[in-house]
């Protein structure tokens, strides 16, 4: 929605600081109800930087409860409208987020799968039970060509998650082979009687997920030396060899980095370490044992999910530092493959499908993960969020056949923009922290990049529960004729979607005053803005 007005704006010295969000106003009593003096924002757009990888918006899918068999497959004998098994409404609704890529099998998943079991007539494949996520049957209905079909139906790409826990480095190599073999071999020749004649393009492989629990129990030091094995054998057609990724660590930890970038990471024709994952959850109250709930939760959780989600900051910096020791050229990237909201589960929810309400705390944390992610693009090469449709941080939850966007889709609708844009460095000034109890954050969090069709995007986060606040942004060497600008916010704190009211949390336009190189806007409590300027 476009709603722009020229006005004349006089914005005060500033007092600059470098960062994210700097909080300075010291207020005593913290800040409801007090007047506040207008936070002021400096975007150098005569400084661009890095490119923010389109792959910090990616997606992860695993074989876990109902994320892909009814969230996204239903078969072709389904009453649920599909095209080829897979749901219609679901695939016409993830088109626009532009998913620039999928992770897939898991997560845990991923070290107990074994891609034979999912090629061949859908009726002849073997029946197993998913050990990890509630000991149900998989029909392995969804195997390579599925899931190759839908990456193909939303122009995405394909980042295999593969067996390194309970398969040995024949299997692996041989799944590459098969995907991407474009000979006369008999693992070519297999995949062409399944269907596919031309090789697949795999962009990404993984080699173990979780391999520190899930994926194998091991040490750092035993899976450096087992990703070397694994990743010697894995070999593809010239411009077919996917980017490899090492299964890392989770939260602070850096000794799976450290082990994994301390030796060799390019040993030539043998193998390659492109990236190194990295995983890290936001749990509400950070106990495992309980959790916090997605809705109905007190306000000192919504301050606190805000905090933790912040946190991913810290971890970020941490991997950075030790691959700036080990790694200074750069060649070593950090992928963050599995982020995301962690509450627990949906009351009556089957055990071990870790299906969760989604609310418009869930598109702050979105936002704030998103707004963290554009200061790291130098090391971070890829983000996924766990995961796309009914599990975890979903952008999509189903009901048979209804279908609704969480607000969680809206954060990545609204940050689509800056897929592949080029990052702005800012300055925010005047920032006052937002406290419940002994936990402060700061009241804004903000990020600024050229898109790649040339505006000036700017991705604001309000993350006080109940005050607005005004910003006054000074564009440096950039000039806007018109401003679009969208706001996602709700009623409260837990607002949701639900299969009855599935427009309850929605964007809508957000007032700008634009004056060609400065601009004023007031963000709404709890929310979560995005403008595009242009020149
Ligand atoms: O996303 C759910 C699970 O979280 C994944 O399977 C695993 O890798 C992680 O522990």
């Amino acid at each position: 929605m476009i709603r722009t007005r020229r006005t004349y704006m006089t914005l005060n010295p500033k007092k600059l600081t470098r960062g994210l969000c700097v909080g300075l106003l010291a207020l005593s009593g913290g800040i409801a109800g007090n007047a506040l003096a207008d936070v002021e924002m400096t975007i150098r757009a005569d400084e661009p930087g890095d490119t923010i990888s389109k792959y910090l918006y990616g997606q992860f899918a695993e074989h876990l409860g109902r994320g892909l068999y009814e969230g996204i497959w239903v078969g072709e004998d389904s009453d649920i409208p599909n095209t080829g098994g897979f749901r219609n409404d679901v695939i016409e609704a993830l088109k626009p987020l532009k998913i620039p890529v999928i992770r897939w099998p898991g997560g845990c998943f991923a070290d107990e799968y074994h891609w034979r079991d999912g090629i061949g007539p859908r009726e002849d494949r073997p029946v197993r039970i998913n050990t990890h996520w509630g000991w149900v049957e998989e029909d392995n209905s969804i195997g390579t060509h599925e899931f190759m079909q839908l990456v193909e139906m939303l122009d995405s790409e394909a980042y295999i998650a593969g067996n390194i826990g309970s398969a040995p480095p024949v299997d692996m190599a041989q799944w590459l082979q098969y995907m991407t073999a474009d000979d006369n071999s008999t693992l070519a020749k297999e995949r062409r009687a399944n269907g596919r004649e031309e090789p697949w393009k795999v962009a990404f492989w993984g080699v173990g997920n979780e391999t520190w629990g899930c994926g194998g129990n091991m040490t750092p030091a035993y899976y450096t030396d087992l990703y070397r094995r694994y990743a010697t054998f894995l070999k593809a057609p010239s411009g077919y060899m996917p980017k490899l990724v090492a299964s890392g660590g989770q939260n602070d930890a850096t000794d799976w980095t450290e082990a994994l970038s301390g030796g060799t990471t390019d040993a030539g024709m043998f193998f390659k370490i492109d990236g190194i994952s990295h995983h890290y959850y936001t749990l509400p109250t950070g106990d495992w044992g309980k959790k916090g709930q997605a809705t109905g939760f007190p306000e000192a959780e919504w301050i606190s999910t805000l905090d933790r989600t912040l946190m991913v900051d810290g971890h970020l910096n941490l991997q950075e530092e030790v691959l700036e020791r080990n790694d200074p050229d750069g060649q070593v990237g950090i992928y963050l493959d599995e982020w995301g909201t962690w509450y627990d589960p949906t009351p009556g929810s089957t055990q071990g499908f870790l299906e969760q309400q989604n609310s418009i705390r869930d598109a702050l944390v979105a936002a704030l993960n998103f707004n963290v992610f554009h200061e790291h693009t130098e090391r971070l090469h890829m983000a996924n969020i766990a995961q796309t449709v009914n599990v975890l941080q979903a952008v999509l939850l189903t009901d048979g056949p209804k279908m609704i966007k969480t607000p969680t889709y809206h954060a990545f609708e609204l940050y689509i923009p800056f897929q592949d844009a080029t990052y702005l460095p800012l300055e925010l000034d005047g920032v006052p922290d937002y406290e419940v109890g002994d936990v402060s954050v700061p009241h804004v969090s903000a990020t600024a990049a050229l898109t790649t069709d040339g505006k000036l995007a700017i991705g604001l986060v309000n993350l006080h529960a109940s005050d607005a606040i005004d910003i006054d942004i000074d564009l440096e060497g950039f000039s806007a004729d018109a401003a679009e600008a969208r706001v996602l916010t709700g009623a409260s704190i837990d607002a949701h979607n639900t299969f009855d009211s599935p427009e309850t949390v929605k964007p809508t336009g957000l007032d700008v005053n634009l004056d060609g190189d400065s601009l004023e806007v007031s963000l709404p409590p709890r929310s979560v803005s995005v403008i595009l300027l242009d020149p």
